[in-house]
């Protein structure tokens, strides 16, 4: 495949097309490009974009399939850049991932810099022998030199359906997890673990010492990030309240990127891979709200039609940056791709990536 981006298809040409014309352009682009492109979709994606996947599910399904599919040359990834630079790491050297906007990025992973982390290695280090007494655990939704940090430093990778079995590797062999970027995540997944609150502390980036005494910090077991997903922390338990009183009979089902309040008043928690399976399974005249992105919350309606599925509230919106993946870009990436033009290569640099590998084939292991 030659990479002559000056002679690909400019992007502008597509955003004027019809939905029609996308669609029917995907199709011949794919069809073209047969057994070489994969096509994987995370659940948050739009209806446009999702109809083209060969594959859909959540982090962890999707990276595992980038690595298992190494006869597709082609990845052509319709999520968020930090999911496609995973599947770039674990993906083999034949392969080339395609993020259809790299501008697709995710405000939670934004939340974590190297910098940040480096500060805050160097800090425990002060306090206590890190390479021995903490484990850095990351949340894939994160960037890959964060995952590259974990895997020089003894640590490993999670995902919101694996949380609890990394945790407990983690814990299994040093004593204190430095968990990031997603404080809700750590702490919901430690309060089903029965963990006690005083031996969690939120670790401020921006604050001296992350916030915290010397001795706070020596005594703590959990040490989670001051981060958050900017589309879940807008579910309140007041969301959850008032399901409740319309539909005394109904379920609450959630993210753990959620805030624990209205994660433990929620019936149900888990990945969202978990929630659409869950609802697919539950008996036809069951009554659901959900609690995570709008779009997968949408298809599941529409989908489990025999059910009431409602979205947990009516103020959230979806994904923007999930959202910026849309038929045009595909299209054009696409297109390109069977004219032989490689757009948005996501590519990790080799230093990364053989750090990061490590801490996600941990992660792997486990899972
Ligand atoms: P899942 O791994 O559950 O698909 O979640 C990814 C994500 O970004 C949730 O906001
Ligand atoms: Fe990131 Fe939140 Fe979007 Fe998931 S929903 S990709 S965590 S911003």
């Amino acid at each position: 495949m030659k990479s002559l981006e000056t002679t690909a298809r400019p992007l502008a040409d597509y955003q004027t097309l019809v939905p029609a014309a996308l669609f029917e352009r995907t199709v011949s682009a794919k069809r073209a490009l047969g057994d070489r492109v994969m096509v994987l979709g995370h659940n948050y994606q739009r209806d446009e974009v999702i109809e083209h996947a060969d594959f859909r599910g959540d982090s962890l399904l999707l990276a595992k399939l980038a690595s298992e599919h190494s006869e597709r040359s082609h990845v052509v990834f319709c999520g968020v850049h930090f999911m496609a630079e995973t599947a770039d790491i674990l993906s083999r050297s034949n392969q080339t991932v395609i993020l259809p906007d790299l501008a697709a990025g995710c405000s939670m992973a934004d939340m974590a810099a190297i910098e940040q982390v480096d500060q805050c290695w160097e800090t425990l280090a002060r306090l206590v022998p890190v390479e021995e007494a903490v484990t850095p655990v990351v949340y894939v939704n994160s960037a890959a030199v964060l995952k590259a940090f974990c895997g020089e430093h003894g640590g490993i990778t999670c995902t919101s359906s694996n949380a609890r079995a990394v945790i407990e590797w983690a814990w299994g062999r040093r004593e204190k997890i430095l968990f990031f970027p997603d404080e809700h995540l750590g702490r919901n997944t430690a309060n089903k673990m029965g963990v006690s609150r005083e031996q969690m502390i939120v670790w401020d980036p921006y604050l001296p010492n992350g916030g915290h005494t010397a001795e706070v910090i020596r005594k703590a077991r959990l040490i989670l990030w001051k981060g958050h997903c900017s589309v879940h922390q807008m579910f309140k338990p007041a969301h959850v309240d008032y399901f409740r009183k319309q539909y005394p009979d109904g379920q609450v089902i959630v993210h753990p990127e959620c805030h624990e309040e209205v994660v433990n008043r929620a019936d149900l928690v888990g990945s969202t891979e978990f929630i659409i399976r869950t609802v697919r399974a539950a008996p036809p005249g069951t009554t659901w709200a959900v609690g995570t992105e709008l779009n997968l919350v949408n298809r599941l309606k529409r989908e489990q039609s025999d059910k009431r599925v409602f979205f947990l509230s009516s103020t959230v919106c979806q994904c923007a940056t999930m959202f910026r993946i849309d038929a045009p870009h595909l299209c054009w990436a696409m297109e390109n791709l069977a004219d032989g033009h490689v757009v948005n290569h996501i590519v990790v640099p080799d230093d990364d990536k053989a750090w990061a590998k490590l801490a996600l084939d941990r992660m792997m292991a486990i899972s």
